[in-house]
């Protein structure tokens, strides 16, 4: 993935999760454990998207007020670390619908239509009514989610990415619209000639060689010699590149996603574990719950009898094995799997030991947080103020270039 542009060194995270029930294993692999190490990596807010579970669960809201909470719950005591990274509630940030507004203004439609996941979700959840205004505007809301933050990179699934490709549509059309400053040249210039002369002049021979021949060479050069200088503002830094490639200032820089680096675990019949689908196990799933869960699951179809042998490659309790068991293990697996040497009962008991252990010290410290939820408030109330601050100097910035700034003097 290239990310050399405006974003390149910008070193915020922003991302976001539904809460649409208690978080299972997927969640564990496939999201969190990502943020956890992204925590220590970046600048990092994780929220939870409150009014995105309205857009499809608009009929039953109930639910949503204790989801937030127990999703607050599992990721505290997953390790997300709010010493770390700002934890926050989208619908507390009322910020991020202020964009959504002012971005809709500027949206065709046809890009929103277009959006793979507006008709593939339309369908799959046939039994609700989705041909809504907000269900259209979900992805565009997304952008506002990250925007708000000049987020420089999104932690999102693979299914995800299209929304990122139109944030980053919406942002490019915002900045063309809106990125012409007032006295924007001569700022750029005076910018350019804070690097220095010699740096001053490479600059400039970039810019110019990038819009009059088209040049990417220099374009990429200029663009890594901004990134390059340390004291320079982040003012001055959006209108180093904008100057560069012949636009305006930057005003919401582009994000691009992160994709997960740790393999997904599948749901206990191997499709993907969804809630939708009745195959997951909740990260506070009790213990006696997981074993009677994993005990049932369905296992190499040739192994009808324990005396035939069966391989691993083609169960579903193997990925498992594969996410939890040691070397030790997985080869007993392998060996006594494909030689009948073990039961499937056996080799089931050795996974969801292992799950249940993983789980304990997991599922304690949910345990401690659901007892202190004053701790939890807390910890949100705070991440919500610094999130507001955050977004707050965007809007500022955004109302200004809009024509939305009356003061009364
Ligand atoms: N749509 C995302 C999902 O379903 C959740 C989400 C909402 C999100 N806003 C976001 C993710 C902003 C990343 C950034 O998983
Ligand atoms: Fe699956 Fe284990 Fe049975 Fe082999 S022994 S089929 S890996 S459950």
């Amino acid at each position: 993935m290239s990310v050399t542009g405006s974003g390149s060194e910008n070193q915020r995270v922003v991302s976001g999760m539904r809460p649409t029930g208690p978080l299972h294993l997927g969640h564990y692999h496939g999201v969190l454990k990502n943020w956890i190490q992204l925590q220590y990596q970046y600048e990092c807010f994780f929220f939870v998207a409150d009014w995105h579970a309205l857009t499809t669960h608009y009929e039953d809201p109930i639910d949503i007020e204790e989801n937030v909470w127990e999703t607050f719950i599992d990721w505290l005591a997953c390790g997300i670390n709010p010493g770390s990274c700002k934890l926050f509630i989208q619908s507390r940030v009322p910020e991020h619908a202020e964009l959504h507004l002012l971005l809709s203004m500027l949206t065709p439609l046809g890009w929103l239509e277009r959006v793979p996941t507006y008709k593939d979700q339309q369908e799959k959840l046939r039994e609700k009514d989705l041909a809504t205004y907000g269900f259209l505007g979900y992805p565009l809301l997304q952008s506002a989610d990250i925007l708000a933050y000049k987020a420089g990179f999104v932690p999102v699934g693979e299914d995800q990415v299209s929304h990122l490709e139109l944030t980053r549509e919406v942002a490019r059309r915002f900045n063309h619209l809106y990125g012409k400053e007032k006295g924007f040249e001569e700022k750029s210039l005076a910018a350019a000639a804070k690097m220095g002369k010699k740096n001053a002049a490479i600059y400039l021979e970039c810019a110019k060689q990038y819009r009059e021949t088209g040049n990417v060479e220099a374009l990429e050069r200029g663009k890594a010699l901004v990134s390059s200088q340390g004291n320079v503002s982040l003012g001055d830094r959006e209108r180093l590149y904008g100057y560069l490639e012949g636009t305006g200032k930057i005003i919401l820089p582009e994000p691009y996603p992160l994709l997960s680096q740790h393999p997904k675990l599948p749901g206990l019949d191997g499709q993907k574990m969804s809630k939708s689908y009745g195959n997951t196990i909740a990260i506070r799933e009790a213990p006696e719950n997981i074993e009677k869960k994993i005990r049932v699951m369905p296992t190499d179809p040739a192994r009808v009898r324990r005396t035939d042998p069966g391989d691993p490659e083609k169960c579903p309790v193997w990925s498992l094995h594969k996410v939890y068991s040691s070397e030790e293990t997985k080869n007993w697996v392998m060996q006594g799997c494909t030689t009948a040497g073990i039961g499937c009962l056996e080799c089931k008991k050795a996974v969801s030991d292992a799950i249940v252990e993983h789980l304990r010290p997991i599922q304690e410290r949910a345990m401690e947080y659901k007892n202190n939820m004053p701790l939890v408030k807390e910890i949100v109330r705070e991440g919500c103020e610094a999130a507001r601050d955050l977004a707050e100097e965007t809007l500022e910035e955004v109302r200004e270039v809009m024509g939305l700034v009356h003061r009364e003097r």
